[in-house]
């Protein structure tokens, strides 16, 4: 028994070492992601009585430590601080694939030995709101976890709570295992979640980012409830790989000029402008669905950039639902066609264990594919959230490896 493991050397199932390798974010670092992650030695967290701890085979790669090592729009290290935790640093990633290693002493869903993914939804498990049955994912102590917690994937060993974890689909690797399920479960809720603005057999849905994290996820989920997805992309190669992900018809945003803030309507003549803009998007819709019917559902994430036309095309009675603002934050809307065609805008934050499971179970089923599209070693934790944060990543989701020796294993 050793105090510390090397990357892939496997201690006795259920043996916790005090230490372990982990990437760390300090503030002292803050600034360009491919900086501010370095590989330190810290000490393998204390479990609380609903917390599991995981052997981590692989991480998936998410928008959110992007933020984290950047130190923007918060502080994260300095926000646990405040709520009185005390460590110093930040371990980030919020997906994960590995080995139930650990348990704490209330817990009875998962035992040591199962192989699991996990979801990055926590809550407080005596919050009033959550013992009351109300949507945990709306709870006053609702958080990410590896953002809002520390103990986040990039570490040898992670800390959850016992209800996120979800069984592995076993006909994954390790590292596809890792990809999904931020992205997919944030999805499902936002196309599956907001009764009774759901994804119907034959419904047009138009998804933002098509070939992006959440899009990929997104185009499943429609085609898998029998929707019909229309994605946006920008790039000639993002076309066939929508296409092939199951959606009807792709619009190359790149054909367009009209995007940003709605103009003023006293302002006449930029405002025509926008509108001639607005409509010829619409008419792509159209074109692309191969009807002239618009989408019950707009899938929104860029934000600022695109809220406008999603407004616009929106369709009598349908949803905008929205869970980003990339472009940012200052959405505009014209709200004549809003109240008087009586659309819906929702904003949506990840998902709940349903929601979770939900998503889980397509992917067990075949019928949602984790769209991995690169990995990357442990020490290469800070060149994948550089990618990500210079739009230069490829199509899909990326993954570490942590504890697993290469790629294809898919068990320990
Ligand atoms: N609230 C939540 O629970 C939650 C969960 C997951 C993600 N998010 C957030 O959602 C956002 C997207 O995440 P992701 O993982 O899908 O990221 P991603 O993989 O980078 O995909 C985003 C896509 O947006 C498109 N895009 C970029 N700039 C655009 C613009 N100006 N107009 C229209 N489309 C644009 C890009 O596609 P094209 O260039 O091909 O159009 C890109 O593929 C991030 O801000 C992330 O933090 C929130």
């Amino acid at each position: 028994m050793k105090d510390l493991y090397e990357l892939g050397e496997v201690p006795d199932l259920g043996y916790v070492p005090p230490k372990m390798y982990a990437q760390l974010i300090r503030p002292a670092r803050f600034g360009e992601p491919r900086d501010a992650f370095q590989r330190e030695v810290v000490e393998v967290p204390e479990l609380g009585p609903h917390d599991v701890l995981v052997y981590v085979m692989a991480a998936g790669v998410n928008y959110n430590n992007v933020w984290a090592a950047m130190g923007i729009p918060i502080d994260v290290i300095k926000t646990r601080q405040k709520k009185g935790e005390k460590e110093a640093f930040h371990i980030g990633g919020s997906d994960a694939s590995g080995v139930v290693w650990k348990t704490g002493r209330d817990v009875t869903s998962v035992k040591v030995g199962d192989e699991v993914v996990l979801h990055c939804g926590m809550w407080e498990h005596d919050d009033p709101h959550v013992v009351a049955g109300k949507d945990p994912a709306i709870a006053p102590t609702q958080r990410i976890w590896g953002y809002e917690s520390n103990w986040g994937s990039f570490a040898q060993f992670t800390k959850v709570q016992d209800h996120q974890c979800l069984p592995k689909p076993q006909h994954l690797s390790w590292e596809e295992a890792a990809a999904y399920t931020l992205v997919g479960a944030t999805a499902y809720r936002m196309l599956m979640g907001w009764q009774p603005n759901i994804v119907h057999p034959g419904d047009p849905v138009l998804i933002w980012g098509g070939a992006g994290g959440l899009g990929s996820m997104a185009i499943q989920i429609v085609k898998a409830f029998g929707g019909r997805a229309v994605a946006v992309v920008s790039g000639d190669d993002k076309v066939e790989y929508c296409k092939k992900l199951g959606a009807v018809g792709v619009i190359d945003r790149r054909r367009f000029k009209h995007w940003g803030m709605l103009p003023k309507w006293t302002d006449e003549l930029s405002y025509e402008e926008w509108l001639v803009g607005a409509r010829a998007f619409g008419k792509a819709f159209w074109e692309a669905l191969g009807e002239k019917k618009s989408p019950s559902i707009v899938f929104e994430h860029p934000g600022q950039s695109t809220i406008p036309t999603s407004g616009f095309v929106c369709d009598t009675g349908g949803m905008i639902v929205i869970c980003a603002g990339t472009t940012g934050y200052n959405a505009t809307l014209d709200l004549r066609y809003h109240w008087m065609r009586q659309k819906r805008f929702q904003g949506s934050h990840f998902a709940n264990d349903q929601e979770a499971q939900g998503f889980n179970n397509l992917v067990i089923e075949g019928k949602a594919d984790p769209c991995l599209s690169k990995v990357f070693p442990f020490d290469g934790t800070g060149e994948c959230h550089q990618l990500m944060r210079d739009n230069l990543h490829p199509s899909g989701n990326m993954s570490i490896l942590v504890n697993a020796k290469r790629e294809g294993m898919k068990t320990l």
